[in-house]
């Protein structure tokens, strides 16, 4: 795949007033997403012309990445869902754990797997083994954002909406602690968010309740 778009570290966009407290920028904006949605769900309709695919697609954080770009493929198509958590709350994937398995036989199928972003590899590369037990007859990767500096697992996506620097970002489906889903643009959250959650302050006992 050729021309991804390459967001650099120093980028940065206003950040709209109702998220400034927890946002320290917008790396894309809804517009960029929606523009660069078009010219992968292009890729993929001449990848894929007529053979029916099954889009596979890994919950939670694909959701509205897989909303837009489904509805732009006029491909004939069927649709299901791999549910994969990492455990814990933090920024770092943990223990993968299947909370909810795939049902559509995809033996001999052209399967598409989608997931939000791409940063170690390593749910992707599990995923990968899982699927390819099924026997398909081919599995090509699209993500929307794809963090190359932080890859441990050799995987190569094969569709890749933007290659972003290594920042802990959120909205457009990707979450801190389940939080931020519903931003409409991708942004890097506020270190303080996290730190906050990691170590929570502790509570400042007033003078006048110390001496009750
Ligand atoms: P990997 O297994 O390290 O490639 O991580 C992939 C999963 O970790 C993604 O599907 C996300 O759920 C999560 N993840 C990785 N980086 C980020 C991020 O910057 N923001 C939100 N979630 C992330
Ligand atoms: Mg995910």
């Amino acid at each position: 795949m050729k021309n991804i778009p390459v967001i650099s570290p120093a980028y940065t966009q206003p950040v709209p007033a109702r998220w400034r407290r927890d946002m320290e920028r917008v790396l894309i904006s809804d517009r960029q997403i929606a523009r660069r949605i078009k010219e992968l769900s292009f890729e993929i309709e001449r990848d894929f012309q007529r053979r029916e695919m099954v889009v596979v697609s890994l919950l939670n954080g694909t959701v509205m990445f897989l909303a837009d770009l489904i509805r732009h493929l006029s491909l004939p198509l069927r649709l299901d869902f791999i549910g994969v958590s990492s455990y814990g709350q933090g920024t770092e994937s943990g223990d993968l754990v299947f909370t909810k398995e795939l049902r559509l036989d995809v033996r001999g199928r052209d399967v598409l797997l989608v997931d939000d972003i791409l940063d170690t590899g390593r749910t992707i590369t599990r995923v990968l083994e899982k699927l390819r037990a099924l026997k398909p007859r081919r599995i090509k990767v699209c993500v929307l954002l794809d963090k190359p500096a932080r890859r441990v697992e050799p995987v190569q996506p094969d569709y890749t909406g933007f290659k972003i620097p290594d920042f802990f970002v959120v909205g457009y489906g990707l979450d801190f602690a389940e939080r931020y889903r519903n931003l409409p643009f991708v942004g890097v959250l506020n270190p303080k968010v996290y730190e906050a959650k990691k170590a929570p302050k502790k509570r400042v006992v007033k003078s006048t309740e110390a001496k009750e």
